[in-house]
């Protein structure tokens, strides 16, 4: 049977474990410039509905460097711009191609493509949830640590789409999740709920950021608005002031304090230079490592 990636629900412990040896294995042969071409013969269609810098390239590049072939596929020129269903749109994409990523809106969407097409599909971000970031992440934080469960990440900001999948990915993997946001912008209930259906000892809430940080070996944060919202954003300027990634919560956490952003990041907002470009930042490694990680999605589901 076809497997998909919709969320981090969809992958137990022991199917994250396999990913990060996967994206170790594929990292070590890209190090060493040697080929690897598993993919060959294979089309990946990329859906975006929404802007991309990380996930566009390193989806296309990755496939590419598996011996594959990208396709992206902007909606705007598709069919589905003049209301080609969804699901007809997943019956046609698995007969011509063997995987699908899309990044949209509606989780909703994700569903109904992945219902009706025979083929993988893979979630680049929608609204509620971004799977393969938060699984890029914690497999940064391995390659660190394989004692995950001594890992204290506290995620500061908007409970949205990123912080849902990075409470997923913990519960799963065991990592403790203390989660700091302004009242209103908490992470969605339903998914609290099933986060702590998985493993509840590992999820807190601590409103002060201050005093979240005080024990966090990972800080992590993302933008304040997120795509879609734009509307809300000079709101959002205010509310989230006091949840800064800054110099000042640095002092409050351990000296050695890893910081994450998932980026693109708007700097002077929820981080500030000093802090992305200082000595603690790991977000380049972040990114790079979402190449790697995904390649070994694509070897694991294609
Ligand atoms: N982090 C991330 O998904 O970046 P892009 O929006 O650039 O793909
Ligand atoms: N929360 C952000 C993540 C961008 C990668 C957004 O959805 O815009």
């Amino acid at each position: 049977m076809k497997k998909d990636l919709l969320s981090i629900l969809d992958l137990s412990k022991e199917d994250i474990l396999n990913l990060f040896d996967k994206a170790d294995e594929i990292k070590n042969l890209w190090r060493g410039n040697k080929i690897y071409r598993p993919l060959e013969g294979k089309s990946l269609g990329m859906i975006f509905q929404k802007p991309s810098t990380r996930t566009r390239l390193s989806f296309e590049v990755g496939m590419y460097q598996l011996g594959g072939h990208p396709v992206f596929l902007s909606p705007g020129s598709m069919q589905l711009k003049r209301g080609e269903t969804i699901e007809d749109t997943a019956k046609v994409l698995s007969r011509y191609i063997d995987g699908i990523m899309i990044r949209t809106f509606d989780q909703n969407e994700v569903i109904k493509l992945a219902k009706a097409a025979t083929i993988p599909v893979i979630n680049g971000l929608t609204d509620l949830f971004h799977p393969c970031q938060a699984l890029s992440d914690y497999y940064t934080l391995w390659q660190r640590t394989k004692e995950m469960s001594k890992i204290t990440l506290c995620y500061i900001g908007d409970g949205n789409n990123v912080c849902h999948s990075l409470i997923l990915g913990a519960v799963k993997l065991g990592i403790n999740i203390i989660v700091s946001n302004p009242k209103g912008y908490e992470p969605n209930k339903e998914i609290i709920e099933k986060a702590k259906k998985i493993n509840g000892k590992k999820i807190s809430f601590i409103d002060d950021p201050l005093k979240a940080v005080k024990e966090a070996d990972v800080i992590y944060t993302d933008v304040w608005t997120s795509m879609g919202e734009e509307r809300e954003e000079d709101i959002r300027k205010k509310v989230f002031l006091p949840y800064q990634v800054n110099l000042n919560l640095l002092k409050r956490a351990k000296k050695e304090v890893l910081v994450m952003h998932c980026l693109p990041a708007h700097r002077g907002e929820e981080i500030v230079d000093e802090v992305i470009d200082g000595e603690n930042s790991i977000v380049f490694e972040q990114a790079e490592n979402r190449l790697h990680l995904q390649k070994a999605i694509l070897v694991e589901l294609i």
